[in-house]
């Protein structure tokens, strides 16, 4: 037997983590206090990067100081910054320093949200938080649901418990119906969930990107016709194109008396209605079976955070519950809730913490304000794009704008994007609407202004001019 034991090298004394804490705050605080200021970031090539980080397994150990500072360079410093004022591409990811202080408590204390026997106090404030969302969105009362890591998620824990509900385990002969616009992340959700590309219907979205309620009328009927069951339609509240939202109000009443579970993927749009003003545009919404909402959208939360709402709770726990014999410890009160059965994690961080300390820290009202400047954001995007000579593709919704220049082909649209990141200032993505290449910009950023949208749009018009194939 050794007379020793080593002191654990695993291990740091408190002034080592104050120091190390201390260096991470600070560097935290200086990407806060530059998401305006700074170039939007890189995208470098393959080649470019090759060799970064192409080092052994490490047998011995270093400063993590000086491997923070080496991964904030060269990984950190090597991406484009999703939380930056101008970043107005796909979907942006703003984030928020109350949020990502919340994220970085529970990382330290390891808090652990899968079970109310050891995790009590953080179902509690889950559950407190999806009683928030189920009222900003207007689902009834006694809807409930869970956080997951985000809108991908979100659309497969709903639509799997949706096949559950109607379905059973004999899903073969189910149809479920969405429009072309409908996320992607819908459609892996129903091929995760075990459904066949015949099984899923893609109907052609109207010109204003919406689901056509008489197409998907002709398609249930065509498919009881045809000896199948038409079980789920998917609407969409703000679509990522384009922000159209589909027609609930006249869909979701024919859609149950058909018997059709009807799945919104409110991923983006929902929590829009965070603001009276913008609550209207997503009328009908609350009426649905199941929703996915995104925390880490419209509510600024750090990424990973979305939702997912039930019309009814107890669907979740049908759809997922699985009791191994090592978890029986866990059964007791029938009102305890373990959010492991509600969904598809056992081991979950405490996601609801970030939503709980940024609404109670902020109040509802400073993100009803900030999302309506974000809308307003995308409609001066479309009134300088329009004097710059673009077209519209729609007029802009939920702070989603598309558009194209009539003078320039779709290689000059991709250009200008490539070109816009290239120099810098902020970033903009392209899209396809009905064969046609746009571009659009998301004016999600609580820091943006009229003035970064505007120089945004001239730049745009400048490099998609400039790109043009003569
Ligand atoms: C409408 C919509 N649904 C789903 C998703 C997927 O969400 P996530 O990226 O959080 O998985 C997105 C992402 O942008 C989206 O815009």
């Amino acid at each position: 037997m050794p007379e020793s034991i080593d002191a654990p090298r695993l291990s740091l004394t408190s002034s080592e983590m104050r120091r190390l804490a201390d260096h991470v705050v600070a560097l935290v605080i200086e990407r806060f206090d530059t998401k305006s200021d700074s170039p939007i970031g890189k995208r470098p090539t393959k080649a470019e990067l090759e060799g970064l980080f192409a080092e052994p397994l490490p047998a011995k150990g270093d400063d993590p100081m000086r491997l923070i500072d080496q991964a904030v360079e060269q990984a950190f410093g090597n991406t484009i910054r999703v939380d930056h004022a101008r970043y107005f591409a796909f979907v942006p990811a703003p984030n928020h320093f109350v949020g990502a202080m919340a994220d970085a408590l529970c990382a330290g204390f390891n808090a652990f949200a899968g079970t109310w026997m050891v995790g009590a106090g953080a179902a509690q404030v889950e559950l407190t938080v999806m009683e928030w969302l189920r009222q900003i969105v207007g689902m009834p009362d006694g809807a409930g649901g869970l956080l997951v890591s985000g809108g991908s998620m979100a659309n497969l824990t709903a639509l799997v418990a949706a096949r559950e509900a109607v379905l059973g385990e004999d899903f073969g002969h189910g149809a479920v119906y969405l429009s072309d616009q409908t996320h992607s992340s819908a459609i892996r959700a129903l091929k995760v969930a075990g459904f066949a590309q015949r099984q899923i219907r893609v109907l052609p979205s109207d010109k204003s990107f919406r689901l056509p309620f008489s197409a998907l009328q002709a398609a249930v009927s065509e498919d009881r016709a045809a000896g199948l069951c038409p079980f789920c339609a998917i609407l969409n509240a703000g679509t990522t194109n384009t922000g159209a939202v589909d027609d609930f109000e006249t869909i979701v009443p024919w859609a149950r008396s058909e018997g059709l579970w009807i799945h919104a993927d409110a991923a983006y749009g929902g929590l829009a209605a965070v603001s009276p003003n913008q609550k209207p545009k997503l009328a009908g919404l609350g009426e649905v079976d199941s929703m996915a909402i995104d925390p880490h959208k419209w509510l600024y939360a750090p990424i990973e955070c979305g939702g997912v709402l039930m019309r009814d709770f107890s669907l979740l726990k049908r759809a997922f519950k699985i009791l191994p014999d090592y978890l029986l410890d866990k059964e007791r009160d029938a009102g305890e809730v373990d959010f492991c059965d509600h969904g598809i994690q056992l081991s979950r961080s405490f996601r609801a913490f970030k939503v709980w300390l940024m609404l109670k820290t902020f109040g509802v009202e400073a993100f009803a304000e900030s999302v309506d400047h974000n809308v307003r954001l995308a409609e001066v995007a479309g009134e300088r794009l329009v004097a710059k000579g673009f077209e519209l593709a729609a007029p802009p919704s939920l702070g989603i704008v598309a558009f194209w220049h009539p003078e320039a082909d779709s290689a000059a649209h991709r250009r200008a994007v490539d070109r816009l990141i290239e120099d810098g200032f902020a970033m903009a993505s392209s899209t396809q609407l009905k064969g046609r290449t746009a571009l659009r910009m998301c004016t999600l950023s609580p820091l943006a202004t009229k003035e970064d949208v505007e120089q945004t749009v001239d730049k745009l018009a400048q490099f998609v001019l400039a790109s043009r194939s003569h």
